[in-house]
């Protein structure tokens, strides 16, 4: 079994070390995976995009019927208490919100309180081999249910496609609906097609990364164009440039898919120059935008 470290985190309007933190067995999280999450990342002990995570941590509850036990500034004095205990200055914040604890039935049990949690870990950027290199990923069906807008702690669909990855030795899985292009186990997939980023509509098949956003302001600054429309599988594997996004993996470009490089003439297999731009963009979002 593995160590868990003894930095602070916060149950139920506790703060405790995380290797001490107990929930029930019958909270609806553990027993149906009944509750939504979100993950901040933190720069320099400051929050990247805090008000876009909460309010997607507000659309995710309200779409599963769990009000929001906090307000914005209960969140934000949460994480800075955290933030604040953790010795890396670099930091990633999870956070999740489940139903509470109740008798096993399917039905929501009518006025229970939600189990909140949060902890911190110190943020493990892509190392500088992975930016310089890109990242290897395999494709696979997207064969989670239809509700990826929800930023949900059921992730066994995206456990199970993660592995296939994983199993290939690879960074990430990208997937497929129907054909066209949906996202990463965990994180989007964007596409350059002649100098223009290329994504997915935002759509209940596609979790809406704090990221969306984000690229396309950055893509305003450079002068990319920035478009969503569905992608299908000959363009993505026909792609000048791919590329993922997370809070944890900023932008990363992935250089290898199936086996096959990406890209085209002296770029093939090789990070190419929207990624670069992007990547420099992002790295000056950080410095300035955070609270
Ligand atoms: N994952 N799509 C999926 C399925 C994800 O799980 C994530 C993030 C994203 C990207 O969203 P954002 O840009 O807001 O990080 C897209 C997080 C990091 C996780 O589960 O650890």
């Amino acid at each position: 079994m593995q160590t868990l470290p003894d930095t602070l985190c916060y149950l139920n309007g506790a703060y405790t070390p995380l290797n001490q933190a107990k929930v029930s067995v019958l909270d609806r999280g553990f027993i149906f995976g009944d509750g939504v999450y979100e993950v901040l990342p933190v720069y320099a002990r400051k929050l990247f995009r805090f008000d876009e995570h909460m309010d997607r941590l507000e659309r995710s509850l309200s779409k599963v019927r769990i009000a929001n036990p906090h307000t914005q500034s209960e969140w934000l004095e949460r994480c800075r208490r955290l933030i604040g205990a953790q010795p890396a200055a670099d930091q990633l914040v999870y956070l999740q919100v489940t139903r509470g604890v109740a008798l096993r039935d399917h039905v929501m049990p009518p006025d229970i309180a939600p189990t909140v949690f949060m902890m911190t870990s110190s943020m493990k950027p892509p190392t500088a081999e992975q930016r310089h290199h890109g990242v290897a990923c395999v494709t696979a069906r997207d064969f989670r249910w239809e509700r990826g807008d929800i930023k949900s702690i059921s992730l066994l669909g995206n456990v199970l496609a993660r592995q296939i990855s994983a199993d290939h030795g690879a960074a990430e899985t990208v997937m497929f609906r129907d054909g066209l292009l949906t996202e990463g186990s965990g994180s989007n997939v964007w596409v350059v097609h002649e100098g223009a980023v290329l994504g997915p509509p935002k759509s209940e098949h596609v979790l809406e990364g704090i990221r969306y956003d984000l690229i396309s302001e950055l893509c305003e600054e450079e002068g990319i164009a920035y478009n969503l429309r569905p992608i299908p599988e000959t363009e993505v594997l026909a792609a000048d440039e791919l590329m993922l996004s997370s809070a944890t993996k900023e932008v990363l470009p992935i250089t290898m898919l199936d086996g096959a490089p990406v890209g085209h003439g002296a770029l093939r297999g090789k990070p190419g120059p929207v990624y670069a731009r992007l990547h420099e963009a992002y790295q000056r979002a950080k410095a300035m935008q955070s609270i």
